[in-house]
């Protein structure tokens, strides 16, 4: 499937799920007229035939030889098509056989990056996750156990028996405090402030971890994205790997539409750039155009003086920035690259003074 037809299939399939959605919960209203059941089930029908197309589309995909990392996405597509068939096998009356087609909640899911991203953030801190859960399940059971033991004469009802004091402890412990079961005891009461303190702790642990791995996986995307840049830059093409990954921690790609001034005579300078695409131009007698591979701003890093020539995007220009305390780090390892910059920022002087 071309690129352009699985995106327009993707935004069709969200908006049918949506759809499907509403119809679903529609047929749970009591007193819907039958017309409009028999309506609505044939909208659900028609939903279901074009999942069905897409998952033969997505499986011809496969066998072609289809971008890997697809399997969550099949699993949505052929349970969204095998589900709602399973529904039919219900016993007549039990529940509306269309209750299942609430499966297509994944299909707007499957294509999000936010979400898969969230699935990798998971996959990635599982470890952790599951140990903050564990922590979460010995304080409920601990809540349960003391609450238990200080109320269950007084409060049976609520507090009769561990699984019923585990109920106050999961409302407690999440500070959500149905306000059901109170602890009437000062101990209990006392114990109540304690596991409601625990949970806020264990629910920040949980949103540490988990902003912790979200900050960590983009820094990877970048990461990634960058060393592909980097590799295009002939500067950097005979570091080694350990440097070039240093430089690729430190540059940050930056766009400039044309016409754009980069940077401007005479202000001081806290950055070079390399172009990656596009043009730009020194201001100078006579101008310089510089392109693709080339690098500009290293002179007023390297002489600590103001910017020598205003620079300005000839057309959109994709940039690496690096910046002045990088700089400085990369000049201080490597010292052919730094003679390589040293000889180009006094080659340009020259010219300057020549012009
Ligand atoms: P800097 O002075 O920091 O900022 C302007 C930049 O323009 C300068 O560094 C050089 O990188 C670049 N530049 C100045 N003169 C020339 C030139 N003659 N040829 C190419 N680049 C130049």
């Amino acid at each position: 499937m071309s690129r352009l037809l699985s995106r327009i299939s993707g935004v069709a399939s969200s908006a049918l799920a949506i759809c499907g959605l509403t119809i679903v919960a529609v047929l749970t209203l009591p007193g819907l007229p039958p017309v409009w059941h028999r309506a609505l089930g044939w909208v659900l029908a028609a939903i279901w035939v074009f999942y069905a197309v897409q998952l033969g589309a997505s499986l011809r995909d496969r066998r072609a030889g289809g971008p890997d990392g697809q399997g969550p996405a099949l699993v949505v597509d052929v349970l969204s098509v095998v589900l709602p068939v399973a529904g039919m096998l219900l016993p007549a009356g039990s529940l509306d056989p269309g209750i299942l087609c609430s499966i297509w909640v994944a299909k707007p899911l499957r294509d999000l990056a936010a979400f898969r991203l969230m699935l990798r953030v998971v996959g990635n801190e599982r470890r952790n996750l599951v140990g903050v859960l564990a922590l979460f399940g010995i304080i409920l059971f601990l809540a349960a156990l003391i609450a238990y033991l200080l109320e269950r004469t007084d409060q049976p009802e609520a507090f009769g028996s561990i699984p019923r004091a585990m109920w106050w402890a999961v409302t407690t412990l999440t500070t959500t405090g149905y306000g059901d079961a109170i602890p009437h005891s000062p101990a209990g009461r006392m114990l109540a402030g304690l596991v409601m303190m625990c949970g806020i702790g264990v629910f920040a642990l949980w949103a540490g971890i988990l902003a912790t791995g979200f900050a960590e996986e983009l820094r990877r995307q970048d990461f990634t994205l960058v060393w592909q840049l980097v590799a295009g830059v002939p500067l950097f093409a005979r570091l080694p790997h350990r440097d070039l990954a240093e430089i690729v921690r430190a540059l940050k790609p930056r766009r400039a539409p044309a016409g754009s001034v980069i940077c401007r005579k005479g202000q001081p300078g806290n950055e070079m750039f390399f172009i990656l695409e596009g043009r730009v131009q020194v201001v100078s007698a006579p101008p310089v155009e510089l392109g693709p591979g080339d690098y500009f701003g290293e002179m007023a890093l390297v002489s600590g003086e103001p910017r020598f020539a205003t620079v300005v995007a000839a057309a959109p220009v994709s940039l690496l920035v690096l910046h002045i305390s990088d700089f400085q780090l990369l000049i201080d390892r490597d010292s052919t690259l730094a003679d390589a910059i040293r000889h180009t920022a006094e080659e340009r002087r020259r010219s300057q003074a020549a012009g």
